[in-house]
């Protein structure tokens, strides 16, 4: 009921808000399954050139601009890419290697490009406190000594992330450190091995991405009813016959995913944000929240050449695959991945609580709040020594000014343990390196976090890009 009014009211500001042409929002289909063709080719970004000859160094050169895509045919949508229409290459790095990066900022505003997921110093952390101002170069240089994972780029600017974010800005990084190799993964990227950036967008009837006139989802966080999946809506992609390694990204502002299957096969979850689980967890769905990461291992091999299942959302179809008649080269997933360091709550030095709240009962636009603090650009809230050990108790009560009251909380700088969700033990997929944490509503999760000896400031905040926006981040320094 709540969700019916307040797409109303969406449908009314639109109208009157916005340039002469006529804004269609279709609102969120109930059932999504009839909808659609899925015939787009799926799209693989490319990967980005390593410009340094040097063995154990690379450096890469990356630029935010203005850009157009066309996502429906006819029609031309303007948007950001990094290098590209729509998004941005991506990058991989090995551990162990020095990575140098340029990033010549051709938009004109001010932009930052943040390393999500990556154990850097705050200086090169890419958020707000590094703006890059149209036409200036950043470059940032840091060394990577962090376990293979799925990372991801993209902007952090006070006031524009979101925006930014939602026109184009994003793209993937990729750290490796030769287990994939060891264990006989699939790591062919673009062959056995795909990204998939889940992202939802409202479009207009002549393809305009929809943003600003949603001023009444603002702080509840936008919500579109086309889904992209690498900058494409209904892909469809052919696999072959065998283990197929899917990289979900759920680079949305707002919206929470339950993915599974059609045919509600299982699938393994073989990593989590930080890195590879410690043994492949069987999965028939699995939610994923604005800025987590997920690895599946998709078992092809048994399915009938030519036979077509989707991947799903309790509200959408996200991807068509088709099995095609090739037999992939057999592998057979290892029972198990890596070996996790398990961080002991009794040798934290320090317990910190925080408390997700909005202040002004929803009046205004920036009242979300962490331990009733908006987020403030010169206050340091949190001073953490470098390399301590500390457990954070984050709780999320109830909050009747919120349309959506789930926080995905995301640190910077460093990867964390999930001790526990309301006292009990997460579930097995949740038992690896994360860096970003989802709060349902009324919920009290345990995390520990080793921190590294990095130094400077850095983010903890709602990966619900509005919701950030709105105040819910505060900074923590690390000395
Ligand atoms: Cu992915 Cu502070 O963000
Ligand atoms: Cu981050
Ligand atoms: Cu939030």
């Amino acid at each position: 009921m709540k969700k019916l009014v307040l797409i109303a009211m969406l449908g009314a500001l639109v109208m009157t808000g916005c340039d002469r042409e006529s804004v269609e929002i279709r609102g969120e289909p109930t059932l999504p399954l009839e909808k659609g063709d899925f015939t787009k080719p799926f799209a693989v970004p490319p990967l980005l050139k390593d410009e340094d000859p040097h063995p154990g160094r690379v450096e890469y050169s990356l630029s935010p601009r203005e850009s157009s895509a066309t996502f429906f045919e006819g029609k031309t949508t303007k948007t950001l890419g990094y290098d590209a229409p729509y998004l941005g290459p991506t990058i991989t790095v090995k551990t162990g290697s020095r990575v140098k990066i340029n990033v010549r900022n051709r938009l004109d505003e001010t932009t930052t490009v943040h390393w999500h997921g990556l154990h850097v110093n705050g200086d090169d952390d890419g958020g707000p406190h590094q703006p890059i101002v149209p036409g200036a170069t950043w470059s940032p240089s840091f060394y990577v000594r962090q376990p293979a994972s799925t990372a991801w780029y993209h902007p952090h600017a006070e006031g524009s992330t979101a925006e930014q974010v939602y026109r184009g800005l994003a793209g993937l990084f990729y750290i490796d450190d030769g287990t994939a190799k060891n264990l006989n993964l699939p790591r062919d990227y673009g062959k056995d091995d795909f990204p998939l950036v889940v992202q939802d967008r409202i479009f207009s009837r002549n393809g305009r991405l929809v943003y600003k006139e949603s001023t009444v989802f603002s702080r509840n966080g936008i919500f579109g009813d086309t889904i992209l999946v690498n900058g494409v809506d209904e892909p469809l992609l052919k696999v072959g016959r065998g283990l197929v390694r899917l990289r979900l990204v759920n680079g949305s502002n707002a919206r929470i995913y339950r993915f599974f299957l059609s045919d509600k096969s299982s699938f393994s979850q073989i990593a989590s944000d930080g890195g590879f689980l410690d043994a492949p967890v069987v999965l028939k769905s699995l939610e994923l929240s604005p800025g987590e990461r997920a690895e599946i291992v998709v078992d092809f091999s048994e399915y009938e050449p030519g036979k077509s299942v989707f991947l799903l959302d309790e509200q959408f179809r996200i991807a068509k695959f088709v099995v095609s008649k090739k037999r992939a080269r057999r592998k057979i997933l290892p029972a198990k991945l890596a070996a996790i360091e398990r961080l002991n709550e009794y040798d934290a030095q320090k317990t910190r609580k925080f408390v997700l709240e909005s202040a002004g009962g929803g009046e205004s636009s920036r009242d979300l709040t962490i331990n009733g603090k908006s987020f403030d650009h010169s206050r340091i809230d949190d001073v953490v020594r470098a390399g301590a050990l500390e457990i954070w108790e984050i709780s999320n009560p109830s909050n009747y000014a919120l349309h959506l009251n789930e926080h995905p909380m995301h640190i910077h700088g460093v990867s964390f343990q999930i001790l526990s969700r309301d006292g009990r033990l997460p579930p097995r997929n949740e038992r690896g390196w994360k860096d970003t944490v989802l709060l349902h509503e009324d919920e009290t999760v345990r995390i520990i976090i080793k921190f590294a000896d990095d130094k400077g400031t850095f983010m903890f905040h709602c990966h619900i890009l509005e919701h950030e926006e709105a105040g819910m981040m505060s900074q923590y320094q690390l000395k």
